[in-house]
């Protein structure tokens, strides 16, 4: 009798906790097919992007949502082939049930190629405020899947690479200025291979030493004392030539790359606000790379292993390869890897797993 008890209470707070989970069936009509992407959708200020349903879809049932952003000169589509979130083949299937999202980047004004779009990270992006904004994009997107599906908003990640992952990882996960800031709403990010740019820096001595540089993010050293920032997993490789690991000035634009670690460490707790374990790094090496090594840092967990008293690190650094370029990286053949070394392990899988360890409260 205890225990059917026990039970039925157990039940009745599981339904309640469901309810809070689901949508009013019928309020919402599916807008897209569901298993392949939509067709183009424009927000209000004429931006594009497109929408992939997993096949498991159901308008009753809050999904989380993954939003996905192409490198330069990149395009949703490439960006779809690239991270192969929706691509039913790769070995966690359909989405996983993640709603997932591409965006198109602009180009911005004055560019000498028209075919280059970018990231309101990038110097010449940032510069074109009268025509970019990608963090009101971000928003105006948000609020379109919000209205139009069952979106469970605990539970939205972003990925991208290159001036995508730059634009997760140093605007969006920056974007902590007021309580209405994007970085609040999101559970959790993964940029791969990003170009984590700080403007304004037109003397070589403002930059250098680049595992020294200030990152001016207010995810970063800006924020409240024993808060930790959002869970951030970031892939980076070592012969990346178009954003090299270890940063780099560059002159023309009087930009300034990162060290990568240096980057990925801004997001660990400081040490004086936090227990050790919070702050301890730990490596694993990647078997079958050369000198992969996945840094972890906060939590009790190791990284990639979420054991159930342990808690997961909240910031990991994968450093893909000695050999490995500015790529997403990949056991099968890519449009990055292509001809070159491949990786010892699939990024589009780790994403996954990761952003599944985390959701808002
Ligand atoms: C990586 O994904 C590809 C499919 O895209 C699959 O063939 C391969 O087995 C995966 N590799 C690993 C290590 O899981
Ligand atoms: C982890 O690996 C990185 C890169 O090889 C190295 O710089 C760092 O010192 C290592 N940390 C520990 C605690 O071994």
């Amino acid at each position: 009798m205890h225990i059917s008890t026990a039970l039925a209470a157990v039940l009745l707070s599981a339904c309640t906790a469901a309810a809070a989970a689901t949508c009013s069936p019928g309020s919402r009509p599916l807008p897209f097919p569901a298993g392949e992407l939509s067709k183009d959708q424009f927000t209000a200020k004429g931006r594009r992007y497109r929408v992939h349903l997993p096949k498991s879809y159901d308008p009753t049932r809050r999904a989380p949502v993954i939003l996905s952003y192409h490198g330069a000169h990149g395009t949703i589509e490439k960006q779809v082939a690239l991270d192969g979130l929706t691509d039913p083949s790769r070995s966690n299937r359909d989405g996983d049930g993640y709603v997932v999202v591409y965006l198109q980047a602009l180009v911005p004004a004055g560019a000498s190629d028209p075919t280059k779009t970018e990231w309101q990270v990038a110097p010449a992006a940032a510069a074109d405020k009268a025509h970019i904004d990608d963090l009101g994009f971000t928003a105006d997107v948000l609020a379109a899947l919000e209205a139009s599906l069952c979106v469970d908003t605990r539970r939205l990640y972003a990925t991208g690479k290159s001036q995508g992952g730059g634009f997760v990882g140093r605007v969006l996960a920056c974007d902590t200025s007021s309580s209405s800031g994007l970085a609040h709403r999101f559970a959790a990010f993964a940029p791969v291979a990003g170009a984590y740019y700080i403007l304004d820096t037109p003397r070589r001595a403002q930059c250098e030493p680049t595992d020294r540089v200030a990152i001016p993010c207010g995810g970063g050293g800006a924020r409240e004392e024993g808060t930790p920032a959002t869970p951030i997993l970031a892939f980076h490789g070592g012969a990346d030539e178009t954003i090299p690991y270890r940063g780099e000035w560059r002159r023309a634009t009087g930009s300034c790359l990162p060290d990568i670690r240096h980057w990925a460490r801004q997001w660990v707790l400081p040490s004086s606000s936090a227990s050790s374990s919070a702050t301890a790094e730990k490596n694993t090496t990647i078997p079958g790379s050369r000198h992969g090594v996945r840094s972890a840092w906060g939590g009790s967990g190791g990284p990639g292993k979420d054991g159930e008293e342990e808690e997961a690190a909240r910031v990991v650094l994968v450093y893909a390869g000695d050999d490995i370029g500015h790529d997403w990286p990949s056991t099968a053949e890519n449009a990055d890897n292509k001809g070159g070394p491949r990786a010892a392990f699939n990024a589009s899988d780790e994403i996954v797993d990761w952003f599944g360890k985390w959701r808002l409260e």
